[in-house]
């Protein structure tokens, strides 16, 4: 499984691209309206942080205007992915980018069918957004058992499922019990799922009786 990073907080970005864990990042109109920062900008150094792939969102609505601000997008970095909604616009947008050889982030994913569409107009990845399915009573993880179904169904279908609006780390769990390809962690989720008391519990044991040896290894 891959993990993409959540955030437009370069700080948190960097800080885990530095454990060598972070695959790529997601970012959308939220998330760069709460990191206060120039779009452009904040994108350009994201792209610089991580080699991965780095979903920037478009901001319109209509296919022409959509097309135009993707292929702008385009021009940041190369490893930049088309973040475009799930609407009969956005997936047209998705099959002329990605016939221009742009990678495609279909966002805003909530049903089957929808993954489907989305996988038929060439999307790179799919993202369907599990929390926001559980703040309503649904069960997020119960769409993404049917995407993995559905694609492993079709080979040739190249999209990835990239779980999206994670909220705790049984999320990522269930979504790699799944098989899905990629989870979009916030980064607190994602330091969550480094703890365990019994490591930490265990580690200070190891050290504490380690300064007894009076011994040193370097
Ligand atoms: O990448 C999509 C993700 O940021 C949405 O998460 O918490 O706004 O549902 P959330």
């Amino acid at each position: 499984m891959k993990f993409f990073v959540d955030t437009a907080e370069i700080d948190e970005i960097r800080d885990l691209a530095d454990t060598g864990l972070v695959d790529g990042v997601t970012t959308n109109p939220s998330l760069i309206h709460k990191s206060g920062r120039n779009f452009f900008e904040v994108v350009h150094q994201i792209c610089d942080l991580v080699d991965g792939p780095v979903s920037a969102e478009v901001a319109a609505t209509d296919f022409d205007t959509m097309l135009a601000e993707g292929r702008k997008l385009s021009e940041i970095a190369s490893n930049i992915a088309v973040k475009v909604p799930l609407t009969p616009a956005g997936l047209k947008t998705c099959r002329a980018l990605s016939q221009g050889g742009t990678m495609v982030n279909v966002t805003l994913c909530f049903s089957p069918n929808q993954a489907l569409l989305a996988a038929k107009a060439g999307a790179r990845f799919i993202s369907p957004f599990v929390g926001r399915l559980d703040d309503i009573a649904h069960d997020g993880m119960q769409l993404i058992a049917e995407i993995c179904e559905i694609y492993e169904n079709y080979p040739n279908l190249e999209t990835e499922v990239l779980v999206a609006s994670v909220r705790h780390p049984i999320h990522v769990l269930e979504a790699a019990k799944l098989g899905a390809d990629v989870a979009t962690v916030p980064p607190a989720v994602l330091h969550q799922m480094f703890n365990h008391p019994l490591t930490e519990k265990g580690l200070a044991a190891f050290v504490a009786d380690w300064e007894k040896t009076g011994q040193s290894i370097l």
